[in-house]
């Protein structure tokens, strides 16, 4: 455990591709916490930085631009805009949201890498790529689907198995298919640029396995895994035409990975907002390259290894390179290492996994059109079940039970006696502290407890605890008030009452600050109820935070019951898309080779009336029809729909249609003068064929 005393911390959190907008899984996993964490440090008063951004190169974006017939720039500019106003409406408190399409990002990822290039950190190598000749160029990672070698998922990317969660090349697929032309694409030579990830195997297990034992479980086992096993060297250049260029002779039609520059783009974001407010930040290397800077990332699972061992030896080789060069040997300079990296494991949607391309997935821009000022409710849910130790889950039954349980019955029940009260017997005005009572004490020292331990766990990263302590301090205020009962006290002992009301109102007051940075936007309504210019962290447990005839503001409710036709629209909204994806996963065959007309008349369908319908004895598919063809003759017809007709003598009375000069077919012993016609459905199920009016018998059809 580290137990160094730093001056200032850097937050960064992952930065979201913009090629789509930011849902509930993205919010429980990265940008709450991280939101979180920030302002409980700004609240104790420390120097800390909080970095964002849109991830705007990689092949997720060229594909969607593609498919919607718009360049990359017009689907980066378009999500850009939507994740960030987004971010706004949910209070996550960036102080900087810039893009990796900036200037200052492009040229100063391309510099990082050319200072790897010159100083020979990467490892330049020729292989042979998938490539698609239709198309005329290579396929990079997701341009690439194929069976998965691992566990023979067909619909496996270049990069990816969703199926079974291994990371791939694309040439490892069996049976490559180009994702652009859907052709099957061959191997071409390519050069591209490594990173010799082996090179810094030991460095990284001393520095991880030895040095962080202190990381959680999750992020540590993940990282032991990967350094368990032999480290290779990874491309940091892909043959694309969206990215930043290589800057290197002879790198023509080829960009940085975006898994080079993405990371870089938190320092770049930190340098744009340095060169932007210099005064108030100081230069970029105080934040990445100081000794006494802490630097934290907030992540999702998937993102462990980029954060944990790539991005630190993109670092540790960018120091080296520097000690070389440096004209006074220079030690004096170097990137910090990550101290924390709090990945969270992934939240599901209604027991299902959280999807864009299924569209499962509650979408913030959605969330704040459906439930206006409920931003803090979404983030209280959230924390409350956040993934911090294993995959968790997102109802919307939890979410009303949250809101209507906790925040209602319990916060807002609280604050609003403690407002009402003195509303009504002191004008709004706080009531003078008289003496203490044992079970004033008893109360007092029970929420004094709460700053260490809501502090303990948010320093180790764990919020759904810190946020379940928070909520103990209304607890506390609802036992207490119940037990004082004021509203009787007033008649009988008026001073009695003006002491219990003053403690409730510390209370009320420790609760603002308590909650802060997990529902700022409550904190703040209820700061200006109790007429509170600010607060900080250090006041948490304090029974002086209003005096005595300070008068308090406008009292109204901090949270509002959610009804259950609220929540059933939601759910209908699930329903229709579980629908949709249900519809869209059939497609029609594809429609066979063309007949002619002589071909077609060759077949003598008919209208039959069915007689009887029978399940033929010992044989699980067949039915036996009795049909009146219409020449005065039953005609026996066997057809294998069994299975899909419980009972059979519903089909009794019904029209069908059927082949009548189908080729005779004996069956268990039965002669089929025949064949029925059933409609397969994608399902594989199928339905006889029956027509809408009462044709006659031997009609043919046509
Ligand atoms: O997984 C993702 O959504 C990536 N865009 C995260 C990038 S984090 C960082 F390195 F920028
Ligand atoms: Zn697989």
């Amino acid at each position: 455990m580290t137990e160094k005393r730093f001056k200032r911390t850097t937050v960064t959190s992952a930065l979201p591709y913009a090629n789509g907008g930011v849902h509930i899984g993205h919010l429980a996993g990265v940008y709450v916490p991280a939101d979180i964490y920030v302002r409980y440090l700004r609240l104790k008063k420390e120097d800390v930085l909080f970095i964002g951004g849109s991830d705007e190169h990689g092949v997720p974006i060229t594909v969607r631009a593609r498919k919607e017939g718009i360049t990359p720039q017009d689907v980066v500019d378009r999500y850009h805009k939507m994740i960030k106003d987004s971010f706004r409406e949910f209070g996550i408190s960036f102080d900087i949201y810039s893009r990796t399409t900036s200037e200052t990002h492009h040229k100063f990822a391309a510099e990082w890498f050319r200072k790897l290039y010159d100083e020979g950190k990467l490892v330049e190598e020729t292989t042979k790529q998938l490539y698609d000749e239709e198309a005329k160029q290579f396929l990079a990672d997701r341009y690439v689907t194929g069976e998965c070698p691992h566990c023979h998922n067909e619909g496996a990317y270049g990069d990816q198995c969703e199926k079974c969660g291994r990371d791939l090349s694309p040439t490892e697929l069996i049976n490559p298919k180009s994702t652009i032309s859907g052709s099957t694409p061959v191997l071409k030579e390519t050069k591209n640029w490594y990173l010799p990830l082996n090179e810094y195997q030991d460095w990284l297990k001393q520095w991880i396995l030895e040095e962080h034992k202190e990381w959680r479980p999750n992020v540590y086992g993940q990282c032991k895994s990967w350094l368990d096993m032999d480290l290779q060297p990874r491309a940091m250049t892909r043959d694309l035409d969206w990215g930043i260029p290589v800057p290197v002779e002879g790198a023509d039609g080829k960009v940085l990975y975006v898994w080079f520059d993405a990371p870089i783009g938190y320092v770049s974001n930190t340098k744009e907002l340095c060169e932007k407010e210099p005064e108030k930040w100081g230069d970029w290397q105080k934040w990445w390259q100081d000794e006494d800077t802490r630097l934290v990332h907030f992540i999702g699972k998937d993102n462990i290894v980029f954060h944990c061992i790539i991005f630190p030896v993109m670092m540790k080789a960018w120091n080296e390179a520097e000690r070389r060069t440096s004209p006074l040997g220079g030690t004096e300079r170097g990137f910090i290492l990550p101290d924390n990296v709090p990945a969270n494991e992934f939240l599901n949607l209604e027991n299902d996994k959280i999807s864009t391309s299924r569209n499962w997935a509650i979408w913030l821009h959605e969330y704040l059109e459906d439930m206006p000022g409920k931003q803090d409710v979404l983030r209280y849910v959230l924390t409350a079940n956040a993934p911090e130790t294993k995959d968790n889950n997102f109802t919307w039954k939890d979410f009303q039970d949250r809101n209507n349980n906790e925040l209602v019955a319990v916060y807002g029940n609280f604050v609003n006696r403690a407002l009402q009260l003195t509303k009504k017997y002191w004008d709004g005005v706080v009531p003078a502290c008289g003496e203490w009572l044992d079970v004033d004490r008893q109360a007092v020292n029970e929420f004094k407890d709460v700053k260490q331990k809501v502090e303990t766990l948010l320093d180790q990263f764990k919020f759904r605890d810190a946020q379940f302590e928070a909520m103990n301090l209304a607890r506390i205020g609802n036992r207490y008030i119940t037990e004082c009962e004021p509203w009787k006290v007033w008649k009988t002992d008026p001073k009695r009452c003006e002491t219990i009301l003053n403690i409730c109102l510390q209370l009320t007051a420790n609760l603002a600050i308590a909650f802060e940075p997990f529902l700022p936007f409550s904190s703040k309504k209820l700061r200006e109820m109790l007429n509170m210019e600010s607060f900080e962290w250090d006041q948490l447990g304090s029974t002086d935070l209003l005096s005595a005839g300070h008068q308090l503001g406008e009292a109204s409710l901090l949270f509002e019951k959610i009804d259950d036709d609220v929540i059933q629209k939601q759910l209908d909204k699930l329903e229709a898309t579980k629908k949709a994806n249900e519809a869209a996963q059939y497609k029609a065959a594809p429609v066979k080779d063309t007949v002619s007309f002589e071909d077609f008349e060759k077949l003598d369908i008919r209208v039959g009336l069915i007689k009887d319908c029978q399940k033929v004895k010992k044989s699980k598919k067949l039915l036996q029809f009795t049909i009146d063809d219409g020449t005065g003759t039953d005609r026996t017809i066997l057809s294998g729909i069994a299975a899909f007709y419980d009972d059979p003598s519903v089909l009794v009375g019904k029209r069908i249609l059927f082949v009548a000069n189908f080729e005779p077919r004996k069956m268990m012993g039965i002669e089929s003068q025949g064949m029925i016609l059933s409609a397969v459905d994608f399902d594989e199920s199928l339905s006889v064929v029956t027509t809408t009016k009462d044709v006659k018998p031997g009609s043919q059809v046509g």
